[in-house]
């Protein structure tokens, strides 16, 4: 694949374990600016150990992550934070005893500089939170609770927005809508890496995609190459 001069993110032989079992084997992936990246993947295959690798809440045990060509390998997730970097985790992971306010707010604890700005922002891009804004997060439904996830990740002015498998437990329709909301996030002009199960629909939304399979990159090419890939189809398109 070319070599671009407008790279954010460059992960370069990345390996991490748990104890003696090696979930990433020497990764390397690219988010170029403006990009949506997908990390198809099936159920361990190493989607959110790579995802929480970069954002700095797994330790790294070898390889490169530069962030505007700069190291950030093993800083602290609150550093990653305030350079960028945020994580939308799977399964959501809203506060559901707090109320959709707080969890906003709580994603901009690491820098509260333009934080009503941003605020205002968010609600004007989801409308549904700002009607819900005292709700308690826990009685949400599925499909707004991932907006709240992705509008607290939002809160802390990221350059780029990692979301691990937001379709998760979602009727087909919310799941439309959460890619539509993806989609109109990059257009805005947030680069997105995206780890998914439900391949079809996000390469369907991103420009670049790479299979993980066990901890090693078995693939990369165009969301349209992988589509059309047939190993892709068969392994992770049901086709
Ligand atoms: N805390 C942990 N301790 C030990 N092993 C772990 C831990 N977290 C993940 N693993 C193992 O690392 C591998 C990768 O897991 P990971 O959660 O990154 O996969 P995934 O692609 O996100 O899967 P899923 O689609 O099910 O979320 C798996 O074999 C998993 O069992
Ligand atoms: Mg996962």
């Amino acid at each position: 694949m070319a070599q671009t001069n407008n790279n954010i993110l460059k992960v370069n032989n990345l390996c991490v374990s748990y104890g003696h079992i090696q979930a990433l084997k020497n990764v390397s992936i690219e988010v170029n600016s403006g990009e949506i990246v997908v990390l198809v993947g099936a159920n361990g295959a190493g989607k959110t150990t790579l995802l929480e690798a970069i954002l700095g809440s797994n330790p790294v045990e070898r390889g490169e992550i530069l962030f505007f060509g700069r190291s950030i390998v093993n800083n602290s997730i609150d550093k990653n934070v305030r350079t960028g970097i945020c994580l939308v985790p799977e399964g959501r992971g809203v506060f559901s005893m707090m109320t959709v306010s707080d969890n906003l707010l709580l994603g901009a604890h690491h820098n509260l500089h333009g934080v009503d700005k941003q605020l205002d922002r968010i609600y004007e891009w989801f409308p549904i939170l700002s009607e819900r804004s005292d709700q308690i997060a826990g009685t949400l439904s599925g499909g707004e609770r991932q907006m709240l996830a992705i509008g607290r990740a939002l809160m802390s002015s990221p350059k780029l927005i990692l979301v691990d498998e937001p379709s998760i437990g979602l009727a087909p329709k919310i799941v439309n809508d959460i890619f539509d909301i993806l989609v109109d996030l990059n257009k805005k002009g947030y680069s997105i890496l995206l780890s998914e199960q439900n391949a079809y629909k996000a390469l369907k939304c991103g420009h670049r995609g790479y299979v993980l399979e066990t901890g090693n990159i078995v693939l990369e090419g165009t969301a349209e190459e992988l589509l059309n890939n047939t190993g892709v189809r068969e392994a992770y398109l049901g086709a």
